[in-house]
């Protein structure tokens, strides 16, 4: 199939490149450079160095013989998003271009309006695309478990089937998040099922849970494929953040309690899943949301599992949460879609932590501690 990459050069969209690559199809990425902007502006980088995106195609074509084309651009630029969906002709569009850290977007009215500007407008401006160039090319779209919350009933996988006076509906699952950029994700899936419906394009969305590692069979062949790897408090996802706070002895910083719940999944089980949603199509006309995580821990239980593994011995610091989050809820989520379509995934308790400590031994010399604590907080000052 051919598979446009958008949001290519991002932490999980390169490797979901050369994974789709590797399996056979034509892959194009597409990337306006905006999470090495973030770098910039934060003052802070990745903690395995990256190369640019053009030197990355070029080692990954010297490597495995295959070109892959780049487009340079930004979604918000509606005619560009257009013309290379016109150009290029995808069979499927996966879409991971967006503004994804929810700190990020909760740092002020700039930063808020930036995250639901790009994230929202992007989407639209790709959907349009999609509709005027080819209708049926399916939009594989990278959603996040985060759009759900916590609610106190158990999460279905994307629809829920309600009773109410009577009478029975399906619908959307209610969403209720906790941040602007969660909620850039609900307003983006509500807009695509939207398009399903009334224009019959077939998209997934991929309510995906916390990411974590750093190799897949393809990045790990070459040190100039690698993909970034963040730890500091604005863009480090949790585990990640974790294993760096273990190997330079700081104490792994736990917000609140720690009874914080979340789905998690391994680097190498989304380019997995992102693979097997491009290959099994929706069909025209549905919105088919898949809930992609592998395991739930709370981060107590995460910090707890680092702090064991980790050879130096570890102090877990409970800092007041500068989020606005339930400490301790229920959380049962469905996920069937993707094991029934053959994802047999990598889990936690077999895997890593001791490969990520190596990682982050290797790059010590390069982290900022001052990065690592948090920054940014949920509530209005003075409140
Ligand atoms: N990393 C996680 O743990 C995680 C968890 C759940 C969902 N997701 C979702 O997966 C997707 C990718 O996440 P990631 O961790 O790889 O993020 P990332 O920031 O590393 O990658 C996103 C890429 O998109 C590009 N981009 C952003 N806005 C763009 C625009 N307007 N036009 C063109 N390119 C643009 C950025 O430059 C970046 O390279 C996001 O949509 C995110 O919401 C990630």
């Amino acid at each position: 199939m051919k598979v446009l990459v958008l949001g290519g050069d991002g932490y999980l969209g390169w490797p979901a490149a050369l994974h789709l690559s590797e399996h056979g199809h034509e892959v194009a990425v597409l990337d306006n450079g905006a999470r090495r902007g973030y770098d910039d502006e934060l003052g802070v980088t990745s903690l395995v160095p990256i190369r640019g995106l053009d030197e990355r195609v070029a080692a990954w074509e010297e490597v495995s013989g295959t070109r892959l084309p780049v487009y340079h651009g930004d979604l918000l630029d509606a005619e560009f998003t257009r013309d290379t969906l016109a150009e290029f002709r995808p069979d499927a569009v996966v879409h991971f271009a967006e503004q994804r850290s929810a700190p990020y977007s909760m740092l002020d009215r700039a930063h808020a309006t930036y995250t639901q500007h790009n994230n929202v407008v992007g989407t639209l401006n790709l959907l349009y695309a999609i509709a005027e160039t080819d209708p049926g090319t399916h939009l594989v779209k990278l959603g996040t478990l985060g759009e759900y919350g916590t609610p106190n009933i158990d999460i279905e996988e994307g629809w829920l089937t309600v009773e109410h006076n009577g009478r029975t509906d399906r619908v959307l699952f209610p969403k209720r998040p906790g941040s602007f950029y969660h909620l850039s994700k609900v307003h983006d899936s509500h807009n695509i099922e939207f398009t399903c419906r009334a224009w019959g394009l077939r998209a997934t969305d991929l309510n995906q849970g916390v990411v974590y590692g750093h190799h897949t069979d393809q990045t790990a062949r070459d040190p100039r494929l690698a993909t970034r790897f963040d730890y500091d408090a604005v863009f480090g996802t949790v585990l990640n953040r974790f294993t760096i706070q273990a190997v330079l002895g700081e104490p792994l910083t736990v917000y609140g309690s720690g009874g914080q719940t979340r789905g998690v999944i391994d680097i190498r089980d989304t380019v997995e899943c992102v693979r097997l949603a491009v290959e099994n199509p929706a069909e025209r006309g549905e919105f088919r949301v898949f809930n992609q995580l592998t395991e739930s821990f709370s981060v107590g239980e995460l910090a707890k599992l680092v702090a064991d593994t980790h050879p130096g011995g570890t102090e877990v610091a409970h800092l007041d949460n500068p989020r606005v989050e339930a400490d301790r809820h229920h959380y049962r989520v469905a996920s069937t879609g993707l094991p029934a379509l053959g994802l047999r995934p990598h889990l936690l308790a077999d895997t890593l932590i001791t490969s990520l400590f190596d990682l982050v031994e290797r790059h010590a010399d390069r982290v900022d501690r001052s990065a690592l604590l948090p920054g940014v907080q949920w509530r209005l000052p003075g409140r």
